[in-house]
């Protein structure tokens, strides 16, 4: 009952008991995590053993053809286990497997006594149909708090989701401290208050909002994230959706007179970053930063739902436009986002942005993150830019799942757990579930919208898309045996505490 779903399982007689004496032979790294994961329930020390035999749990790096760079084999035998993998990565994943093979108890997050700590005998090969499976986490609308993050982490490796996206900024919180613009974080880190409600009501709750990330936390986030494989991508998202930033330092926005402040409702601000230099010069030295606390390959520079009003109306904007021959304002995002590119391959990396580029100019090279629709992942792979499929009908999880009196307030809906199941991504570097938070203000929030339609992605994202009629439809069996296995995973989750939403009977 893995989930997700293996490329190949044969079940054997027999199982393999841990007990006390059952030792742990595997890279240091790897070990760390194994303990980690099974020693708090379990309370099995897991000493460490010289070499692989009877009584080990083994995990080694070996070359074995057709394993991928996350794949590995996973043999558990009476007397011993042995999972074998090309990298660090797909041993963690066999050690995410070993995990949910246990007893759902190994899930809680203390010791519990009584019980069999066995491991059905198992022959595993398995391997992603993707290499990109990820999350967004939109902590700028509400910040969400460092322990939540932490364990997000661990439910986005239980799934073997091996990227989290930080939405990091946007018009109602900055959350990345930034050293030499202090600022942002110490007051565009702060709103006056938050929409009561729904944002069309108009109404306000009067309470102030606020936080942001300290560099050192996040390091220390980052790595944690590492040891269990996941990945985190910054995204700081400009130059719309920037009046955090603005109300931090006017000079950022068209028109210096004017004292913004925070946003305190949802939707898309008008005001947007500046094309002058000197502005390009602070957001260069801002991602200067960021890409000393993130490693990761990739850095996301937002660009979705730029307006481009204040541009129109700037004659240092439009005279740059003319400058450059373009013909529409819209393509100055393009140019302004090609610089930044540049910047940031200087410091080794690729940039991420969403698939409003396509129409604006994209840099070459740039990943797109195609969210408006289906069509936008074509566009993407029309224009020969690499793209992460992340469509609102699909992959948008602050949807509401169903639209029931009981139902909590959602930014719109709906999007079923089903539909997420039969979403057919096509050739793409990978899929990603969007959790935009102006209506997930808690943690509690976040894990009841994100599961289990999360899940369901997961297993899209690393055992490959399921079979749809010619109406997109999952047939009925395959269905039925998806949410079979997703009940007996759903206890993992009780274990562990997660507001999941409960299936529908
Ligand atoms: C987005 O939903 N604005 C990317």
């Amino acid at each position: 009952m893995l989930l997700p779903r293996p490329t190949r399982l044969n079940r054997q007689d027999g199982y393999f008991v841990l007990d006390g004496t059952t030792g742990l032979h595997a890279p240091d790294s790897v070990a760390d995590l194994v303990r980690e994961l099974l020693t708090p329930a379990t309370g099995l020390p897991l000493p460490a053993a010289a070499e692989p035999g009877p009584g080990v749990l083994s995990f080694q790096m070996g070359t074995e053809p057709g394993l991928g760079a996350e794949g590995y084999r996973l043999t558990v035998g009476r007397v011993g286990v042995r999972a074998i993998a090309a990298t660090a990565d797909g041993l963690r994943w066999a050690a995410q497997t070993v995990r949910q093979l246990l007893p759902d108890e190994v899930y809680a997050t203390g010791p519990v006594r009584g019980v069999d700590w066995r491991l059905p005998a198992v022959e595993v090969v398995d391997l992603p149909a993707y290499a990109w499976r990820g999350s967004l986490l939109d902590v700028a609308r509400w910040c969400h708090p460092l322990p939540f993050l932490y364990r997000y982490v661990d439910l986005l490796a239980l799934h073997k989701l091996n990227t989290l996206h930080l939405h990091l900024t946007d018009d109602q919180g900055w959350r990345f401290e930034v050293h030499g613009h202090p600022r942002l974080a110490e007051v565009g880190g702060f709103r006056s208050e938050s929409p009561a409600g729904h944002a069309r009501d108009g109404r306000g709750d009067g309470v102030r909002h606020g936080g942001w990330y300290r560099q050192a936390d996040l390091r220390d986030l980052v790595a944690y994230a590492a040891r269990r494989g996941v990945r985190i991508m910054p995204e700081i998202d400009l130059p719309g959706h920037a009046q955090a930033a603005i109300a931090a330092y006017p000079d950022l926005g068209n028109d210096p007179r004017r004292r913004l402040s925070v946003g305190t409702t949802w939707g898309i601000s008008t005001h947007v970053l500046n094309l002058e230099p000197a502005t390009l010069d602070k957001v260069r030295a801002i991602f200067d930063e960021v890409v000393d606390v993130f490693p990761f390959e990739y850095v996301h520079v937002g660009g979705d739902e730029v307006p481009t009003e204040e541009w129109a109306a700037s004659p240092a904007a439009t005279a740059h436009a003319r400058r450059l021959g373009l013909s529409r304002m819209a393509q100055l995002q393009g140019w302004w986002t090609g610089q930044l590119a540049a910047h940031l391959a200087g410091h080794g990396r690729r940039i991420a942005v969403w698939d409003e580029l396509l129409d604006r100019g994209a840099p070459a090279g740039a990943t797109i993150f195609a969210w408006r629709g289906t069509d936008r992942i074509a566009a993407a792979r029309t224009a020969g830019l690499p793209v992460v499929a992340a469509p609102y009908t699909h992959t948008y999880f602050d949807w509401a799942e169903a639209d029931g009196p009981d139902e909590p307030l959602a930014i719109a809906g709906v999007l079923p757990l089903d539909t997420v199941y039969g979403f057919q991504p096509g050739p793409v570097l990978g899929v990603q579930g969007q959790l935009w938070s102006e209506y997930l203000p808690s943690s509690q929030r976040v894990e009841w919208r994100a599961f289990p339609r999360l899940a369901a992605l997961a297993e899209v994202g690393w055992s490959g898309p399921t079979v749809v009629d010619d109406a997109g439809v999952v047939p009925a069996p395959a269905l039925a045996e998806f949410r079979a296995r997703l009940a007996v995973h759903l206890r993992r989750l009780d274990q562990l505490g997660v507001s999941y939403r409960p299936l529908e009977r």
